[in-house]
């Protein structure tokens, strides 16, 4: 299966349809996040079902267990692939998030955002948090992962020690994807997406070196075909 998810970063529904109707033929998911999800709201997901791709609706919820299980519940219903909620919620609110989804859409799967990529040590310092960010990625990884959540967002560079700690079904969604040649953006830990996939991770996320180039099919076949898809 192609592991490509195109990242539809936009508020703006005309373009993400745009986007997508470019891309649809050379990726194996679209991912909408929070910034289309404000704008258009959860319906807007079903604008997307004519391209009869798996959509990731890239959530991030973080609340009690009775709102995130309502919140997931609600997103379920909608008919979504993949949905996320933050592993730092804790243990009751991933079971809540694990429960609802399994009771409303059996076959979506709910992944834990570990630590932000874009938190440095400092920054987990100032809020309280000593132990280095690697350590709390496998933490709150592991309690994902015994929560019964299928998998983790995750850096392409914590790919490897995360396979190894939670073995070979749990799903390893990769954000930071980076072709050669590509601008970084603001992403810093960047890597290749055959590197990425061979590394062992399940769903590349991949929006501005798709998204911002001349021609966005174009840009999602050559990454498609660098992975023999
Ligand atoms: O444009 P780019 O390829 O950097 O997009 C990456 C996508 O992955 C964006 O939608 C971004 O919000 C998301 N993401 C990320 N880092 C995380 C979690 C999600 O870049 N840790």
């Amino acid at each position: 299966m192609n592991p490509i998810y195109a990242a539809l970063d936009t508020p703006d529904m005309e373009y993400a349809l745009s986007l997508a109707g470019r891309v649809a033929p050379h990726v194996g998911g679209l991912k909408l996040g929070m910034e289309f999800l404000a704008a258009n709201g959860p319906q807007g997901i079903r604008e997307f079902d004519r391209f009869g791709l798996p959509i990731f609706a890239d959530t991030k919820y973080h609340d009690i267990p009775n709102t995130v299980a309502g919140a997931v519940r609600a997103i379920a219903a909608i008919g979504v692939q993949i949905v996320n909620v933050h592993a730092a919620g804790g243990e009751a609110m991933l079971k809540a998030a694990h429960d609802a989804a399994r009771a409303v859409n059996p076959n979506m799967k709910v992944i834990a955002v570990t630590v932000l990529t874009s938190l440095s040590d400092q920054d987990l310092v100032a809020v309280g948090q000593t132990t280095p960010a690697r350590d709390q990625v496998l933490r709150l990884a592991a309690l994902a992962k015994e929560c019964g959540l299928d998998g983790v967002v995750c850096s392409a560079h914590e790919i490897a020690p995360l396979r190894v700690a939670l073995g070979p079904d749990f799903l390893l969604v990769v954000p930071g994807i980076r072709p050669e040649g590509s601008a970084l953006g603001d992403q810093r830990r960047v890597m290749g997406p055959k590197q990425a996939l061979d590394a062992g991770g399940s769903v590349l996320v991949i929006g501005r070196p798709i998204t911002a180039a001349a021609d966005p099919g174009t840009a999602a076949r050559a990454i498609a075909e660098s992975l023999g898809f």
